[in-house]
């Protein structure tokens, strides 16, 4: 049996078309153009990296951006006041802090300073808070772009056994609320898994949906799951590989040669989940636009 390789460029290139469409005709209906505010504190060169990118999806969506740089000396009221800024500004409809933040700024205050309508990442506990209670609202990036990636590759998560491995408050707990609310597109019946297990093994051997979401390379391997498996695939480590021209290559926390043997589908990595972070910001972006 050879595994449907979920294609999450593709998925999110088609994506990024349906906002682009949708923006064009909110301008032409409405007069709005969704404007996005990034604010980038210090010199993290992932964040640098991650920034430039959802800049430039920005610009393909005829959004309007504003990019504030600082140095990691700022201080958190300087940062503080750059967001109430951004908050009462009416061309500004989300407001995008990259983290990690320098050590010295509080994350959790600076999250809880975004007006929730402007908060495009799902971050703010008033946006985790509705998305447990299954209420509307700005969910986060990656969770989401989760739930696409399964409903567009044709793997309704409804009444599988999603089997989810870390509990981190940006992936792992957001995708268990996201796929167990009763709603269409959701309807799992979610375990997650973590650290705290003494052995994964019979956890992963249960899923019939698998997703990884653990930051460590290739530690799920495919004589851990079940034939016809589904497996998603969150992680994105750099391992050492002599024969690459920089010295490392990207790898999944999914062993992913052994995975695709016993899997129905999987996401490599990268190409599979990692697009689907910027599309579904872009999405959030204009549905803040929208609202
Ligand atoms: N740093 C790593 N991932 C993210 C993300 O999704 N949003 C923000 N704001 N910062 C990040």
């Amino acid at each position: 049996m050879s595994a449907q390789i979920i294609d999450g460029k593709k998925i999110a290139e088609e994506i990024k078309g349906e906002v682009k469409n949708q923006a064009k005709k909110l301008r032409e209906t409405k007069g709005i153009i969704p404007g996005l505010a990034f604010i980038l504190v210090g010199e993290n060169p992932a964040s640098q990296v991650y920034v430039r990118s959802k800049g430039k999806a920005c610009d393909e969506m005829g959004f309007y951006t504003v990019t504030e740089r600082r140095s990691s000396d700022i201080s958190e009221k300087e940062l503080l006041g750059m967001i109430d800024e951004f908050n009462r500004d009416t061309k500004i409809h989300g407001i995008l802090v990259q983290m990690p933040l320098p050590k010295h700024m509080s994350e959790e205050k600076v999250i809880e300073a975004i007006d929730p309508k402007k908060d495009v990442d799902g971050f703010h506990p008033i946006n985790v808070g509705k998305l447990v209670i299954g209420e509307e609202a700005l969910r986060p990036c990656t969770p989401a772009g989760v739930q696409e990636l399964l409903l567009r590759s044709g793997n309704d998560p409804a009444g599988k056994h999603v089997v989810i491995v870390g509990r981190s408050n940006i992936v792992g707990k957001p995708v268990a609320n996201i796929l167990l609310q009763k709603q269409a597109g959701a309807n799992a019946v979610v375990t997650v898994a973590h650290t705290g297990a003494k052995n994964l093994v019979p956890f992963t051997k249960a899923a019939d949906i698998l997703i990884a979401a653990i930051g460590k390379a290739e530690i799920v391997r495919g004589e851990m799951l079940k034939k016809g498996v589904v497996v998603i695939d969150v992680g994105i480590n750099r391992i050492d590989d002599s024969s690459a021209k920089n010295g490392y290559r990207l790898v999944g926390d999914v062993h992913f040669e052994s995975a695709a043997k016993v899997a129905k589908a999987i996401t490599p990595v990268p190409g599979g989940v990692g697009p689907m972070t910027i599309a579904m910001l872009m999405k959030n972006t204009l549905k803040a636009a929208m609202a």
